[in-house]
C-alpha cells in the first residue's frame, strides 16, 4: 500500500500550508481549523493542514483536533507528520534544534480528546504505549541523517493546556516527570491519529528554553531560535520526500 503523507503544521507555518486553494472537508465531528492544501515536495503531493488555521486564529485549547484528523484521513491521509514548536525543559536541545520524541505525557484538560465518547456505544481502548510511529520516526530521522541535519532521536514531549506558557516551578515538576520538551498541540493529535489508524510521529522544533531554564526573555529566544530550527526542519522534509 502506497503511503499519503499529510502535514499538520503549527505555529509559524502557515506559508506550509498555502498550495492551492484548499478543500473544505466537513467530518462527523465539525470542521477542521482550516482548508486542506496540496502541497508539492519534489514529486510528492502533501496534503497539508494548519492545525491553528491558515491565519492563526485558534489557540491550542479551541482547536477541534477530532476534526482535523479525520478530515485529513477522509482525504486518504495515512501518514502524519505534525510539526510542533516546543521549549525545551532538559538539556537535549539547544534553542533552534529539532528533534523526534519518542514519549508522550498529557497535562491538557477539557480538550475532545477521543472518538470513543460513548456515543451509541462507541467504547474502545487502544494501546498507546508507544504514542508515535516507529516507521515514520526512523524515517524522518534518516532524512535528517541523509540531510546532515542534526536531529536528535527520542525525548518525551510534555503537553500542556496553554495558550499562557508555564510558570518555573511548572516546568521544575514537568521535568521531575521525565519531560524533555513541554509543547501545547501534540495531544490529542497524536492519540486521535491511533485511534483512527493513521501513522503519527512528531518533528519537534525548539524554539525556546522552557520558564524559569533562559537565560533571557522566553519571547526573545522564540524570535532568535525560530529560523534556525525552521531551516533544519525544510531541509529534513524536503530529503525526506525525496526517498519516501
Ligand atoms: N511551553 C509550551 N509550549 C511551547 C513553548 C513553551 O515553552 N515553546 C513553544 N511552545
Amino acid at each position: 500500500m502506497t503511503t499519503t503523507y499529510g502535514l499538520m503544521v503549527g505555529s509559524g507555518w502557515e506559508d506550509l500550508s498555502k498550495g492551492d486553494a484548499g478543500t473544505e472537508a466537513e467530518t462527523a465531528f465539525g470542521m477542521p481549523s482550516a482548508p486542506v492544501h496540496r502541497l508539492q515536495f519534489g514529486e510528492h503531493h502533501v496534503l497539508s493542514l494548519a492545525r491553528h488555521g491558515d491565519r492563526h486564529t485558534l489557540p491550542p485549547h479551541k482547536i477541534n483536533y477530532r476534526a482535523n484528523i479525520l478530515a485529513l484521513k477522509k482525504l486518504g491521509v495515512t501518514a502524519i507528520i505534525a510539526l510542533n514548536t516546543v521549549g525545551v525543559v532538559s538539556s537535549v536541545r539547544q534553542s533552534g534544534e529539532i528533534a523526534v520524541p519518542d514519549q508522550l505525557l498529557d497535562y491538557t484538560w477539557g480538550r475532545e480528546q477521543t472518538i470513543y465518547d460513548g456515543r451509541r456505544g462507541n467504547v474502545g481502548h487502544i494501546d498507546f504505549t508507544e504514542p508515535f510511529s516507529g516507521e515514520l520516526r526512523s524515517d524522518l530521522l534518516d532524512a535528517a541523517r541523509r540531510a546532515g541535519v542534526d536531529c536528535f532521536d527520542g525525548g518525551v514531549y510534555a503537553t500542556t493546556q496553554g495558550p499562557r506558557l508555564e510558570t518555573a516551578a511548572e516546568v521544575d515538576r514537568l521535568e521531575r516527570d521525565g519531560a524533555d520538551y513541554v509543547g501545547m498541540t501534540a495531544m490529542p493529535e497524536a492519540a486521535l491519529a491511533r485511534e483512527l489508524e493513521v501513522a503519527y510521529a512528531c518533528l519537534a522544533m525548539v524554539v525556546n528554553r522552557a520558564a524559569g531554564r533562559g537565560d533571557v526573555p522566553i519571547h526573545d529566544d522564540v524570535e532568535a531560535s525560530t529560523r534556525a530550527a525552521r531551516t533544519a526542519t525544510m531541509s529534513l522534509l524536503e530529503n525526506f520526500f525525496q526517498a519516501v
